[in-house]
């Protein structure tokens, strides 16, 4: 981390918005006073100006069950009435709310009123499934309309979705649907991926025949890929036979604003996804406030499009939420950067006049790489504000992003935030902000964050240590499904001081430093979750992954630096003694590599797993994984002396650069 600090000091470029975008701009510097001389009526009043409350709220705030939070608690709201029915009721039916891509080439264009007219019917279809307010409900759908259809309808009604992005295994479908209680799953037959349809009803039969009762009892399959695909008589159905049958009318009822909107896992330090829980309108206010202030968006003329995934908090807060309830006209595409052409991403912004663009670090790395001679065929002049989420951006990528993709012009906002916080917390505002190459910089007006030592001391400019968010914010995380012990303990209780209740302080794992003038440069997570292309994933969940499998007797899993995804998977591996000469250290690492894909999904596959005879473990048998990303990051190995065995290191180090 240090070298990083390091690197990071001696960015000095600064750039200002030009005084034609600061002239338009949405945001004005008056907001961060406005805000913080009292943050509750500053989200009260965005709450009230940016949302539809059948009843209004009387109280913004209780944080008396600390740090379980209720904002806005008994105002009444719907959130897809939010999202749709008031756009087409406001006269802007007819505006178009996704310009949607297959990967093959096939598109369709849906206005609000169109969007409106199906989500209705898929609510009445949910209804006459059986699904009531607070059921949960699990998608796993491809990047089509369906799944923002899909979003909307549950929450329409007051249900809970769960959605599992396309890439995991049956293993953590299977255990995400156990976790949440799931009545209903909602997959397709296949989506879309790199040239050729990539089956997800097969994995979703495969997750319900694992061992043991389970909650599901309809598995309702939208046709996409028009793969072969097995059918089980009585639980299955389609979607398209369902919504024909119907009612196309619906009327949408208020729920109190602390009602559950969504649960979404994501990785922790330990092996057990989280379930993060999110309610309905704090989360609602704070996406729609950040959509149109971090990103100065004018939902009249803008195109936005947010690359990310609906599996992934991006893809909820930036796809679905924030800017439908803002009412904006978005790109919506099923497949990836590069198929059928490097240029794809690129061809898209051209064809449909993007002009807000929100897009991950490790994507922009790989444009990089491809070169800008791909970029530069294609007519890139409508973007005007560009955006980065998922992982530090490094200086090079960013300069290169605004001047490659936003012709030299184009502020970049770059902005922290996590599926725990529901919505951006960090970032430069365009069109307010002078930005800086590699910083998330301030805190989004409204929200309270500091940088602390380990012992809770506010570390002042210049240094570094934890980030935390030192106020509760609209948008926070509720608690993690069935388990609020494991909410205090893993968010709360660091720096927590007894008798102090109503002040804690969330502390969000990353590392940060302030620089000299006060703004904020994220380092990286400090606890056992890796970052692997803006993914999370946990060591521990690798590891229990690895050990499941026969050959295994230990494992160790490291984040190594790694130039195109930011960090790389890489596992160490003991094999059980009776298996040692069994295989090659070549045929375990392509056994295990793929175990893992299989446990958990691709998106968790090692780069490598090294084969060792020895892990390094401190005497109370811990292991150090702080040498072993050494080793893995090709660097001369640090202090070894809480070592239980010091010379472990030199034995792995010798085998490692001899055997690979
Ligand atoms: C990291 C994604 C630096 C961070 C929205 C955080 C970032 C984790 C940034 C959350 C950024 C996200 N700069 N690091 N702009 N954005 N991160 O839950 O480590 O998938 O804790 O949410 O990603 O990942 P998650």
């Amino acid at each position: 981390m240090s070298e990083h600090i390091d690197n990071l000091q001696h960015e000095i470029r600064r750039f200002p918005p030009s005084p034609e975008f600061a002239a338009q701009a949405l945001a004005t510097p008056e907001l961060y006073a406005r805000a913080s001389a009292d943050p509750e009526a500053f989200w009260a009043e965005q709450a009230r100006e940016l949302l539809h409350w059948d009843t209004d709220f009387t109280r913004t705030l209780d944080w008396t069950n600390a740090p379980f939070a209720k904002w806005f608690a008994d105002g009444r709201l719907n959130v897809a009435y939010n999202c749709l029915d008031r756009h087409v009721e406001a006269g802007n039916g007819e505006r178009v709310a996704f310009h949607w891509e297959g990967e093959p080439g096939d598109s369709r264009t849906i206005t609000y009123a169109e969007l409106t007219a199906e989500v209705k019917r898929a609510a009445n279809m949910l209804t006459d499934l059986g699904i009531r307010s607070g059921d949960r409900v699990a998608v796993y759908l491809p990047m089509i309309p369906e799944a923002v259809v899909t979003m909307l309808a549950v929450a329409r009604i007051g249900a809970v979705h769960s959605v599992i992005f396309g890439g995991f295994s049956a293993d953590s479908i299977r255990s995400r649907v156990d976790d949440a209680d799931a009545k209903l799953i909602i997959t397709a037959d296949g989506g879309w991926r790199k040239g050729r349809v990539a089956p997800l009803k097969p994995t979703v039969d495969a997750a319900l025949a694992k061992e043991g009762e389970h909650s599901v009892g309809t598995v309702l399959v939208v046709r996409r890929g028009e793969n072969e695909i097995d059918w089980v008589d009585g639980r299955d159905r389609w979607w398209h036979d369902e919504m024909a049958k119907a009612d196309a009318e619906h009327t949408a009822q208020p729920f109190e604003a602390e009602q559950p909107l969504y649960i979404l896992y994501t990785s922790g330090t330990t092996g057990k996804p989280k379930g993060i829980l999110h309610t309905s309108g704090g989360y609602l206010t704070q996406a729609a406030f950040t959509h149109r202030y971090v990103f100065d968006l004018k939902p009249e003329t803008d195109v936005f499009w947010c690359t990310a995934d609906v599996g992934w908090v991006t893809g909820h807060s930036y796809v679905v939420y924030g800017p439908l309830a803002n009412g904006a006209t978005q790109v919506l595409y099923e497949g990836t950067p590069d198929t059928p052409h490097p240029g794809r991403w690129w061809e898209l912004i051209e064809k449909y006049k993007v002009s807000i663009f929100y897009t991950a670090p490790t994507a922009i790395r790989s444009f990089m790489k491809v070169g800008r001679q791909v970029p530069d065929g294609f007519d890139l002049s409508s973007i005007r504000v560009l955006g980065s989420v998922g992982e530090p951006i490094n200086p090079e990528a960013w300069v290169w992003y605004r001047d490659v993709i936003g012709a030299g012009t184009a502020p970049i906002v770059d902005t922290w935030w996590q599926t725990e916080t529901g919505a951006i917390m960090v970032s430069a505002l365009a069109g307010v902000t002078t930005t800086k190459p590699g910083s998330a910089q301030v805190a989004v007006p409204g929200i309270s964050v500091d940088v602390l030592s380990d012992s809770g001391e506010h570390v002042g400019n210049g240094n570094g240590g934890l980030l935390v968010v030192s106020r509760p914010w609209p948008a926070m995380l509720r608690g993690i499904w069935g388990d609020p012990e494991r909410f205090i303990e893993t968010y709360w209780e660091k720096f927590d001081t007894p008798g102090t209740k109503n002040r804690r302080m969330y502390f969000a794992g990353d590392g940060a430093r302030l620089d000299d003038d006060g703004d904020i440069w994220l380092l990286g997570r400090v606890d056992d979750v890796m970052n692997v292309s803006g993914h999370r994933l946990s060591t521990a969940e690798i590891e229990s992954a690895l050990v499941s499998h026969p050959i295994v007797a230990e494992a160790a899993v490291v984040g190594a630096t790694d130039e195109a995804t930011g960090q790389a998977v890489v596992a160490f591996v003991i094999l059980r003694s009776d298996q040692e000469d069994a295989q090659t250290p070549e045929e375990a690492n392509g056994i295990l590599r793929a175990h893992v894909a299989e446990q958990i999904g691709a998106i968790a596959r090692p780069r490598h797993v090294y084969i060792v005879t020895e892990l390094p473990k401190t005497r109370s048998g811990k292991i150090m994984r702080r040498l072993l990303r050494d080793v893995a990051e090709g660097r001369t190995v640090g202090d070894t002396t809480t070592l239980a065995d010091t010379s472990v290191m030199q034995i792995i180090s010798d085998k490692l650069t001899g055997g690979v």
